[in-house]
């Protein structure tokens, strides 16, 4: 959900203004759960895995889930699992874009690890995939190996300016033809990336980004899906920091009131459900450019690619300034979505092929990080 819009709906900005006075403003930043960010790569995680995993666990990932689990084996070696209580059951029944997630982690970790002087050579299950679910078997084995030659890769500088920004763009800052291109160019792995600044192709994307999001609030399980994972407030989000985060005064203020919670979010009678909805189709509507990812298979390989690639394209564009935001709606698989998921396939994958992601780009506010489980929390005995 977005935020501010959403507040001024709400007449957040009035109960603001009562509470900055008492100084709560600076008290309410869950300093716990964004302490990750700042831990990467620091003395805590010499030994070359633990760094580079230390980078990893910052990955984008479908509502913040963070569903990996790590195990160090061997001097060498680590085995990723996907945690199988993190899944999305509902928006992403296959478990298709929580794999995209694993692939943003495993090319972060590559990332970090080529600081060290390390490559790393990545079997993606090594046990075989079930196209249908996800297992408890390892999702990769990575061998980590000192090379002298590895060249460090120019979009690591990007990591920790990363964010998926979820507030409105500016609608009055196009993106350039070289800003889009330096998004485009970015993949390494399978991925085929596309995408548009054109006006006119924007406008379809918009709406029809906006029909996908409408239809996800509309099917009680999908929404419930995403309202169960609200987490409202500093206390919330420190104690469990992944899902969808709202911190900061204001949010505070308005659940203090009561005009904003899960209850509230799910009553669709309410004021604070209707507002809230709008502020997110506002989000749809400030698209300024749109990019895309293709593959041409959809096996768990090909989808560990394309998150891999996909972590590229998010640092891409970060690189030049760019705020990113995935708008995963249209290519779920879900029998409400299907119409949706079948016109988004005739129009950019016409010869066969799986839309991967879709993102809107644009300028939009400075965001801070989102929270993240500490690396010590997904580390596994082996
Ligand atoms: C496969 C995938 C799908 C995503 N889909 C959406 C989406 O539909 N809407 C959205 O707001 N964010 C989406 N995101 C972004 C995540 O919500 C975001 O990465 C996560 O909350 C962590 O925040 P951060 O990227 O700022 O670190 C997606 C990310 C991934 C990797």
């Amino acid at each position: 959900m977005q935020r501010r819009q959403f507040l001024s709906i709400l007449g957040g900005g009035v109960v603001l203004a009562a509470a900055a006075g008492t100084g709560f403003a600076l008290t309410r930043t869950p300093t716990d759960a964004l302490a990750p960010w700042s831990a990467a790569g620091g003395s805590a995680y010499a030994e070359p895995r633990l760094r580079a995993l230390s980078y990893a666990i910052l990955a984008p990932n479908p509502h913040n889930r963070q569903p990996w689990q790590v195990e160090l084996k061997g001097e060498d070696t680590v085995v990723l699992r996907v945690d199988l209580e993190r899944l999305l059951p509902h928006t992403d029944p296959f478990s298709r874009q929580i794999t995209i997630g694993l692939g943003c982690f495993l090319e972060l970790m590559v990332m970090a690890a080529a600081e060290t002087g390390h490559r790393v050579e990545i079997e993606p299950f090594p046990e075989g995939a079930d196209s249908e679910r996800l297992t408890t078997a390892p999702v990769a084995i990575a061998r980590f190996v000192e090379d002298p030659d590895i060249e460090p890769d120019p979009l690591f500088v990007h990591v920790m300016a990363r964010r998926s920004n979820k507030e409105p763009f500016d609608t009055a800052r196009p993106v350039s033809d070289q800003a889009l291109a330096a998004v485009l160019a970015s993949p390494r792995h399978s991925g085929r990336v596309g995408g548009t600044n054109a006006p006119e192709e924007v406008g379809a994307w918009r709406k029809l980004t906006e029909q996908a999001l409408q239809i996800e609030i509309d099917t009680p399980r999908t929404y419930r899906e995403s309202v169960d994972l609200f987490r409202i407030g500093k206390a919330e989000i420190n104690a469990n920091p992944d899902g969808i985060d709202f911190s900061g005064p204001m949010f505070e203020s308005l659940a203090l009131f009561g005009q904003f919670s899960r209850e509230v979010a799910l009553d669709r009678t309410s004021a604070g459900f209707k507002q809230g909805v709008e502020a997110v189709l506002e989000n749809t509507r400030t698209a300024m450019a749109h990019v895309w990812m293709v593959t041409d298979g959809n096996s768990r390989t090909d989808q560990i690619a394309a998150g891999r690639d996909w972590l590229r394209a998010n640092l891409a564009a970060t690189a030049q300034g760019l705020g990113f935001h995935p708008l995963s709606q249209a290519l779920q698989e879900y029998p409400e979505m299907a119409a949706i998921y079948q016109d988004v396939h005739t129009r950019l994958a016409p010869d066969g092929g799986t839309v991967q992601m879709l993102v809107r780009l644009g300028y939009g506010p400075e965001i801070q990080v989102s929270p993240r489980w500490p690396l010590e929390a997904k580390l596994r005995e082996a």
